[in-house]
């Protein structure tokens, strides 16, 4: 059984295709009660049609995730007119520390996936504030990202998506790194494909993506959602799959002290390893830029909550 913190646009939708991928039971929480009842009653209600038999309960206790081996938190605000960056981090930081809590209490075995925004200063908040071994706390942000970059790549040669591999790696945000270098259609390098400005197109394309759904419609919902099943799947069956995701350095990639986007093995117990890849000098830049934004971005939280002691 897995539980989602957040029965929001992402949280539900997120749940929805856990059941109709036959994943696993959802308990979908939110402080909205109603709102996860709801949700939950009009899943069931597409069962039959879809004939999944797994089990979706809506509801505003935590103690109902008592249990679960993954939890997902998707809890949060997104961004207001009027508000910055900063602002939605002051207010994401109090939820995600909120909802952590419940979390230790109930599930303290669980794995636990962070998801609400910006994602990676999120799970760090999560790590420290569960006190969980590093390899049970991780952000989903980069494989969104990939998932984009994929499709990019796949629409500029004209060729399926599914013989798309590539990776993403740094903040989910604007100095995310496309990594092009490992980006491969069946094995074979995209630079042997592509020329170099259509290259960069992929890459810009990549990094605004989010942002140019958002400016459409406010918000972000499908391929997040269908990520999240992507990943919790990874980890209740074990499949040891390759992927970037949000995870505590300790010094790898010359980091510590900072989640951050690298790829791992996603299995049983979360994060199983963190790969190491050779950057190029160009990839090291961006990346060492992405980590120090992220960096700033703790310290400023942390400088502003003392400062509220
Ligand atoms: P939403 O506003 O539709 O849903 C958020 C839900 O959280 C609401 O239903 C609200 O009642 C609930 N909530 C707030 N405080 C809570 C608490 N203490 N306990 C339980 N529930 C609580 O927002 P949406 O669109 O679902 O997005 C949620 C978060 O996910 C945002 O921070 C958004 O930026 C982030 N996000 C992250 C992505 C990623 O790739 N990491 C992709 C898409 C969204």
């Amino acid at each position: 059984m897995i539980s989602i913190i957040g029965a929001g646009k992402v949280g539900s939708d997120s749940a929805f295709n856990i059941l109709r991928f036959r994943i696993s039971d959802v308990v979908l929480i939110d402080i909205a009660e109603d709102l996860a009842r709801g949700e939950a009653l009009d899943m069931m209600q597409a069962a039959p049609a879809i004939e999944f038999d797994g089990r979706v309960k809506g509801t505003s206790s935590f103690s109902e995730m008592e249990g679960s081996e993954v939890v997902v938190v998707v809890a949060g605000a997104g961004r207001r007119p009027g508000m910055t960056r900063f602002d939605l981090m002051s207010v994401n930081s109090k939820i995600v520390k909120s909802v952590v809590k419940e979390v230790v209490r109930y599930a303290p075995q669980c794995k636990l996936m962070v998801v609400t925004n910006p994602v990676d200063i999120m799970t760090y908040i999560a790590y420290k504030e569960s006190g969980f071994e590093r390899n049970r706390v991780f952000g989903m942000g980069n494989i969104l990202d990939t998932m984009r970059f994929r499709s990019y790549i796949a629409t500029e040669l004209g060729v399926s998506r599914e013989d798309i591999r590539a990776l993403v790696i740094g903040e989910h945000g604007d100095s995310m790194v496309p990594l092009v270098d490992y980006a491969t259609v069946s094995g074979i390098p995209i630079k042997d494909l592509l020329e170099k400005e259509q290259i960069e197109k992929i890459v810009n394309l990549t990094k605004t993506s989010g942002a140019d759904v958002i400016k459409l419609k406010g918000t972000t919902k499908y391929a997040p959602a269908v990520v999240i099943a992507i990943i919790v799947d990874a980890v209740l069956r074990g499949r040891n799959r390759v992927m970037s995701v949000s995870t505590l350095l300790k010094g790898e990639y010359g980091f510590s002290d900072i989640s951050i986007g690298v790829p791992v093995i996603l299995g049983k117990n979360g994060v199983e390893r963190i790969l190491e890849l050779k950057l190029s000098s160009e990839a090291k830049k961006q990346f060492m830029r992405s980590a120090s934004i992220i960096k700033c971005m703790i310290n400023r939280l942390r400088n502003a909550s003392k400062k509220h002691q």
